[in-house]
């Protein structure tokens, strides 16, 4: 068994010594986010601190458990706080939670997150589908070592956001009457935000929303055969596309503006799946 896969078997077990609990869809909550435990029926809380070996997130608004129960009567796990590459975690551990629900039995991963919009046709509040991603200027979280056990050295990305959930997700906002942008994600390294240049050239390369997470769990989530699907909460016009300063921007706060909603859309969408 590969490393990272003798890691997971550790974090698993512990887990499962909790619980016998499947879920079938996980979901990941970004930046304020992270008030989401009202809208589903918990059933057992595991803090990632508990967890042996299991990365914790060191960012404020990110505060770290799983949540385990019914997303209407589906059963679920929700990650309250996700890794990030920028924190000093490896892109390998950055990703082991995804694996993680794996593991745990999730066949649908719904990734949401906070994002800078790069397309101009964008406003700050906007939620926009995620249909494609750009993860080139962050390194894949697949090197090292293949785990063989979850899938294949080289897996096909074609179709990384599943075309059936962005349906099913289309079609929910339709009917919730919640208007939904889309277009493609790019991860960054971050923890830096980018200059106006960079904007440029992210737009011109065909990015509309700028993040640091996301790509790189659907990546690992893929090469395991999880279906998956995203939305952007855009909580800023990214680097030289306001007046605002991205210095003193409180994306937390930003994204809490929109929770409600963005909630609502979110639980009807997995309600469905
Ligand atoms: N850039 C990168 N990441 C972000 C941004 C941004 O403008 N907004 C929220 N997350």
């Amino acid at each position: 068994m590969s490393r990272q896969g003798e890691k997971l078997a550790k974090c698993y077990e512990y887990c499962r010594s909790l619980t016998d609990f499947k879920p079938k869809a996980g979901l990941i909550l970004g930046s304020g986010l992270g008030g989401y435990a009202k809208n589903m029926k918990v059933e057992l809380e595991i803090p990632y601190g508990d967890i042996p070996e299991f990365p914790v997130s060191t960012v404020q608004g990110h505060d770290g458990k799983f949540l385990f129960g019914y997303i209407g009567t589906v059963p679920a796990v929700v990650m309250k706080g996700r890794v990030h590459y920028y924190e000093g975690y490896s892109m390998e551990e950055a990703v082991l939670p995804v694996r993680l629900m794996k593991r745990m039995g999730i066949e649908i991963l719904f990734l949401t997150n906070a994002a800078g919009g790069i397309n101009r046709s964008f406003c700050v509040g906007d939620f926009m589908l995620i249909t494609d991603q750009i993860s080139s200027f962050v390194p894949s979280p697949l090197i090292g070592e293949n785990v063989s056990e979850l899938g294949e050295r080289f897996p096909d990305m074609t179709h990384i956001y599943d075309e059936k959930l962005q349906k099913l997700i289309r079609k929910t906002a339709e009917e919730e009457q919640v208007a939904l942008q889309e277009g493609v994600y790019l991860q960054t390294t971050g923890p830096n935000f980018e200059s106006p240049a960079e904007i440029r050239m992210y737009g011109l390369l065909g990015a509309d929303a700028v993040g640091m997470s996301t790509a790189c769990e659907a990546i690992a989530a893929r090469h395991a055969g999880i279906r998956v699907c995203g939305i952007s909460l855009i909580s800023n016009m990214a680097s030289g596309l306001s007046d605002e300063e991205l210095g003193s921007l409180d994306v937390q706060k930003a994204a809490e503006q929109r929770a409600g909603e963005f909630e609502r859309l979110v639980t009807t969408c997995i309600g469905k799946m």
